[in-house]
């Protein structure tokens, strides 16, 4: 680490930000030989960090806060206003107890059972002179099942405009202009259908089960007795649908890997020891999704010479902490197996967050993404023949969020029962 922290206060890097993407923070770590660099985002002053040591610190809730650090543009597309990813404190964590009863494990085994069926019965209606888009398919696979899971009605034919949906507020996250607006309608939409469904199970038209992600959250009460606003719950239960549908990215980088890296394929054929675990999670650390997270100065503090004044923002590097030398052995290669004897800790390997789950931000929706993953890949391997077509499978660091530009076409597909 560096005793001077690099600053670069002109000119503002917002332009750099758009043009790097995902490698913004790790070349400058890289250039100023510092795990901490300032610059300016949007004329604001930010401080970004990356590796383990920094995610602590990032991560202590005495220290740092998300009120006012997510960025509206974030909140109308992405996350919804004055959802869960905007809180702090008691209120916090009341509502993450919500979803954490959510994902408890016999649930998200239900949801795994659900998505093992539907994967099946989606493949017994792809023919063999069907042309198909992987990310397309998977998303309206995670799409269904997740609203079967979560208690919420929907028709067969509506499945993929509703994953279309959820998809786009995923990829407006990093755009600006068309992208960004499609993001924002989708939302718009969405909100609205499930704020019109939430009313309706609160005037008990639909009838739920009482442990579904529907039921509770429309009756879930905060810390002070009262019910959610209905929009605000509607934003919630997106909160849950759309992450399940966005492991369709995952899915898309492990069909590539399946591809690129035939051995892998074949010990995932062979159901080695834990090796889909491995694989899955090999996926998470390799390839691109979440490039970095904000937060705000709680309290004045110092780190690492570098003086964090209360209200300041600062970045905590995601896609450069998972490819962090000191933490991983040669990290930009894809290699399940370094994950056979890992002796991890809540702050080296931050695909979804990091830090506590209960006491922080860390993602709810871990072990469901990594458990829907092996089941995905685990089906492509084993239950699919299908053919690769040429396309162009390449991704690019500068785009947020990163995905193969031909979404992984394949053809003569064949459900191996
Ligand atoms: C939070 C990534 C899947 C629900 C987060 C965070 C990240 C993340 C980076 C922010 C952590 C922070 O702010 O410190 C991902 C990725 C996923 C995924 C890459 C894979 C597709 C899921 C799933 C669910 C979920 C499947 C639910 C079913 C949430 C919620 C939060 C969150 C509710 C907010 C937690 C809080 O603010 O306390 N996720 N996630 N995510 N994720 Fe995920």
């Amino acid at each position: 680490k560096c005793s001077r922290i690099p600053q670069k206060t002109f000119p503002d890097s917002t332009l750099r930000l758009l043009m790097e993407g995902y490698m913004f923070i790790p070349n400058r770590c890289k250039k100023y030989k510092s795990d901490l660099f300032v610059t300016r985002i949007m004329g604001k002053k930010v401080v970004c960090m990356t590796g383990s040591d920094a995610a602590e610190i990032f991560y202590n809730n005495q220290l740092m806060t998300r009120k006012g650090a997510l960025p509206k543009r974030i909140q109308k597309t992405l996350f919804g206003k004055n959802a869960i990813q905007t809180m702090d404190g008691i209120s916090h964590r009341h509502r993450k107890r919500l979803f954490l009863s959510i994902m408890e494990i016999d649930k998200i085994e239900d949801l795994n059972r659900i998505m093992k069926k539907l994967w099946k019965s989606y493949a017994k209606t792809w023919s063999h002179n069907d042309t198909l888009i992987l990310f397309d398919e998977a998303a309206a696979i995670l799409c269904h099942g997740a609203c079967i899971w979560s208690g919420i009605p929907i028709k067969k034919t509506d499945v993929k405009a509703l994953a279309k949906d959820l998809t786009a507020m995923v990829d407006a996250f990093g755009a600006v202009g068309p992208r960004y607006y499609k993001g924002r309608l989708a939302r718009i939409r969405t909100e609205c259908k499930m704020k019109d469904i939430i009313t309706k199970v609160r005037q008990q038209k639909i009838i739920v089960p009482y442990d579904s992600a529907l039921f509770r959250i429309a009756f879930y009460r905060d810390p002070y007795g009262r019910l959610l606003d209905a929009k605000l719950a509607a934003i919630e239960l997106i909160n849950i649908l759309r992450p399940i549908t966005a492991i369709a990215t995952y899915i898309t980088f492990g069909a590539l890997a399946l591809y690129k890296y035939p051995r892998c394929k074949e010990k995932l054929v062979k159901g080695k020891l834990n090796y889909s675990h491995m694989f899955a999670q090999e996926i998470r650390r390799y390839f691109p999704f979440a490039p970095f997270l904000g937060a705000k100065v709680k309290n004045d503090f110092l780190y690492s010479k570098h003086y964090f004044k209360k209200g300041s923002l600062v970045f905590l590097d995601i896609y450069g902490s998972n490819h962090d030398r000191r933490i991983w052995e040669k990290p930009y290669r894809f290699n399940p197996s370094r994950f056979s004897f890992r002796d991890g800790n809540p702050y080296d390997f931050i695909p979804q967050g990091g830090g506590d789950l209960e006491k922080g931000h860390r993602c709810p929706g871990e072990w469901l993404t990594i458990m829907l993953l092996k089941t995905a890949m685990e089906f492509m391997a084993k239950n699919l023949s299908y053919n690769v077509p040429l396309q162009d499978l390449s991704y690019s660091l500068r785009r947020i969020p990163a995905i193969p530009k031909s979404r992984f076409i394949f053809n003569q597909i064949k459900y191996i029962p």
